[in-house]
Formats: structure tokens, sequence, C-alpha cells
């Protein structure tokens, strides 16, 4: 098997910037299945020219109900290594539809069989941390002690801690229980990506992520993690239970060969948006690659017109 040696991020951004590119007309206009497939379509026509031999592990979902970027589907030129793909044209499709922030594009590749297969699951029950308490966190201990650990860590009291949640009511103990920790709680409407991947960027002032959110997001997340020294747990969720089988970073995504994109669509904390010049439109993304840890930020002018 060929092991990735380039940068592929540097050839991904491509492929984030145009389904960003190709959502942004759809900001506001409170269609997120128009703006979903432009993305969908933008990103399939672009990320064939990338130089892998990749299998869409992560993708909009069965062939059947997705004619495009589907699980299974071969993507990329076929003249790379042979890779796993994730994709997300869009995360945060309503965030996109009402013109919130926080919307992203992403792909992440690993090499060929080391990325988790959600297959039927769709939610995981995540925390998230940087490289400070990467080693520390316990989705089997309590809200107060993760949080004690990580406070400590970081050389922080409880109280200056931030956690990011989902906005859902199955979250209302979970939220309650940071709340009663001492900790501050930052509320999210969608896009747990972009807000788990800011736990791990340095001044974000974001220190954990915690709750219920997608398995393929926590796939995507695990893949930054890994780029970024962070950790995930996860539990997946079922029938308003969390199985007892933690799944680590590792299980979730086994390679330091990983490679990720992303592209915002919306203004958001880790990114921008796309924005409009008289010329055509800027775009804001962040590329990282597990190897070398290195974390780019790319900010591209196109020309529209
Ligand atoms: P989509 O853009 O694919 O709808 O995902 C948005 C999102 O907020 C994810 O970031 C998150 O993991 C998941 O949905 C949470 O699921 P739910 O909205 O069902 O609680």
């Amino acid at each position: 098997m060929a092991i990735p040696d380039r940068n592929l991020a540097l050839e991904l951004v491509r492929v984030t910037e145009t389904a960003a590119l190709a959502a942004a007309p759809w900001v506001g206009r409170g269609d997120k299945d128009q703006a979903d497939g432009a993305a969908v379509a933008a990103m399939r026509a672009m990320i064939n020219t990338v130089d892998m031999n990749g299998t869409v592990v992560i993708g909009e979902g069965e062939k059947d109900n997705a004619p495009m970027l589907h699980n299974g589907e071969s993507v990329g030129n076929g003249e790379g290594p042979d890779c796993d793909v994730a994709v997300d044209p869009i995360d945060g499709t309503s965030l996109t539809a009402q013109g919130m922030n926080g919307a992203i594009s992403v792909i992440a590749l690993a090499p060929r069989g080391t990325m988790y297969d959600p297959r039927e699951s769709f939610y995981m029950n995540k925390i998230v941390t940087g490289p400070e308490a990467a080693a520390l966190i316990d989705i089997q201990a309590s809200v107060s002690e993760n949080l004690k650990r990580v406070a400590q860590a970081k050389e922080l009291d409880i109280s200056d801690l931030t956690v990011v949640v989902l906005n859902r009511p199955r979250h209302e103990n979970l939220i309650a229980e940071i709340r009663s920790a001492g900790a501050r709680i930052r509320l999210i409407q969608d896009g747990d990506v972009a807000a788990a991947i800011e736990t791990a960027i340095p001044g974000s002032g974001i220190d954990l992520l915690m709750g219920i959110g997608g398995t393929p997001e926590g796939v995507i997340t695990a893949a930054a993690m890994i780029c970024l020294g962070g950790s995930i747990q996860g539990q997946l969720y079922n029938d308003g239970k969390s199985e007892v089988k933690v799944l680590t970073t590792r299980d979730l995504c086994n390679s330091d060969d990983v490679f990720l994109s992303a592209t915002g669509i919306t203004d958001g904390e880790l990114i921008n948006g796309i924005r409009y010049t008289p010329y055509g439109a800027i775009s804001h993304s962040i590329v990282m690659r597990g190897k070398s840890k290195t974390l780019r930020k790319i900010v591209t002018q196109h020309h529209l017109k």
C-alpha cells in the first residue's frame, strides 16, 4: 500500500473551498437541501482531482439515498495512496439555511482501513479536549471529575473553563452538571466539528466539548485531534442510552498519517465564512496534517467573474 507522503491537505483545501463557495449563495435562504445539494455536487467534482485512491467511509449515506459521495464510493483520481475519506460538505446545514454562524465544509483523509465506520450509528456521546488534558479525560468519569482534571492540567480554576454543548433537550442534565461543577457553557445550535476543533486551538477560549452529537462528526473530530494533539472519547448512543464501550481517538482514526481541511461557509469562531468582493469571493480555511502536526490558515481570493 502506498503511504501518503505529500501534504495532501494542501490539495484538499481546494475541495472544501469549492464546496463552501457552492453553499455560500444559499446562506440565509431557508433551504438547507439546496445548500447541501450544491455543496455535495461541488465537492464531488473537485475531490476527483486529488491524487488519491480514496473510498468514502463517511459520506452522505448509502448509495440509494445519496447519489453522490455515498459510503463506499471511490473518489480521487486513483493515482495516489489508498485512503479512507470522510466528507461533510456542510457541517451545519441548518446554520447555513438560517445564515447563522458556525457552518463549515470539511474533509479528512487517513490510510485505507484506519477510519472507524459508523454504519447505522447516528449518535455518539463525546468528550473532546486539547493537548494539555488529552490523556486525562475519561468519558466514564463524572462531569465534575473531568472538569477538575482539565482545569488542573491547564492550571486554571474550573470556573475559568468553557464547555461547548449542543443546545438540545437531551442535554438538560449535562448542562445542569456542568453548571453545578462551576464551569461556563457555550451552547451551540449545530456544527460540533468546528466547536470540537476549537478545544485544541490555543487561545480559542473553548476548553472542552461534551454531549451527544453525530457519530460521523466524531470520526472527523478524531482526525482533527490527531493533527492537533488533542483527544476525543466517544460512546455510541442509541435509544436514549450510551453504550458502555469507549471509543478512543485511535479507535476512531488509527493513524498519524491523516489530513484535514475545513473551509468556513458562514462566519465562525474557528474560521470566517465566504465573503463576496467586487471580483469574486474570499474563503478562509484551516488545513492540518497529522504526521507533522502543522496547522495552516489559508485565505484565498477567488476570481469568480
Ligand atoms: P448537519 O449539518 O449534517 O445537519 O449536522 C449538524 C449537526 O449539528 C452536527 O454538527 C452534529 O454532530 C449533529 O448535527 C447533531 O445532531 P442533531 O441535530 O440530530 O442533534
